[in-house]
């Protein structure tokens, strides 16, 4: 191989025709400033039109460019060609969902497990438009804010072995999703998400292997977010063993 070309190794599936996924071998220009994703376009654009994956904004902000790269969870866009040289770099479908053609994957699963965790502002009464915005500090802005960078590019999920084992687990961004809201001054929702989240498929599911936090490429912590859910589900146990429902918030 060249020392300007790199080889990509990569998945090939269409389930509706295809009894097993495959591999398919593709040499890209190996440049600098070449990301995975810019080596796949190559791909689509000047050899094979048929490669199906997904992008959008190429800055690590839309989450839909995941996959499996030489097998870690990686969003394509922010992973350099350079630093697999000199090949080949491996790049597959995000691991634990079904596949839907090639490196796209199906995310259904996650799309109706995130609403159980009420990801929006709750209030127990709503102040009226007149009274103005509900206004924060920066400090209180600060207590939310990590937990609020997640772009749903899926790779905790990816990387969880205990979603892969048990896929009625929630999984580690909705949960970090909750926190994120239980943690904002304006929100009045905790107790309601708790009580989703204390079932077996919420935190009790996470047997804290830490992956998720380790892949995120935006430094959301699900894996803290999950303890930190343990923790207040212990608390209310002890509560409602020693406290009359009355007094238990
Ligand atoms: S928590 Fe991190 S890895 Fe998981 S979906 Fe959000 S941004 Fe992606
Ligand atoms: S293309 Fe949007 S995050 Fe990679």
């Amino acid at each position: 191989m060249a020392d300007d070309k790199i080889t990509m190794e990569v998945a090939r599936y269409r389930p509706d025709k295809d009894t097993k996924p495959g591999w398919q071998e593709y040499d890209v220009p190996l440049r600098t400033e070449w990301t995975v994703l810019d080596g796949l376009n190559h791909v689509k654009d000047e050899i094979d039109t048929t490669l199906a994956f997904r992008w959008s904004c190429r800055m690590g902000i839309c989450g839909s460019c995941g996959m499996n790269v030489n097998g870690e969870p990686r969003l394509t866009c922010g992973t350099f060609l350079s630093d697999y040289a000199p090949g080949p770099v491996r790049v597959e479908p995000l691991a634990n969902f079904p596949v839907v053609r090639d490196l796209v994957v199906d995310i259904d699963d996650f799309m109706e497990k995130l609403p159980r965790v009420k990801p929006w502002i709750i209030r127990d009464e709503e102040q009226s438009v007149d009274d103005g915005e509900y206004l924060q500090t920066p400090e209180e802005l600060d207590a939310y804010k990590q937990f609020s960078m997640c772009i749903n590019c899926m790779l905790c999920y990816s990387a969880c072995p205990v979603y892969g084992l048990d896929p009625t687990f929630v999984g580690p961004a909705a949960i970090a999703l909750a926190e994120r809201y239980d943690l904002d001054s304006r929100d009045q929702g905790a107790r309601e998400r708790l009580d989703v989240l204390i079932e077996h498929e919420g935190v009790y599911g996470c047997t804290f292997v830490g992956e998720c936090t380790r892949v995120c490429p935006k430094h959301v912590d699900p894996a803290g977010a999950i303890q930190r859910y343990k923790l207040k589900t212990a608390q209310e146990s002890v509560k409602a063993f020693l406290l009359p429902r009355a007094l238990r918030r």
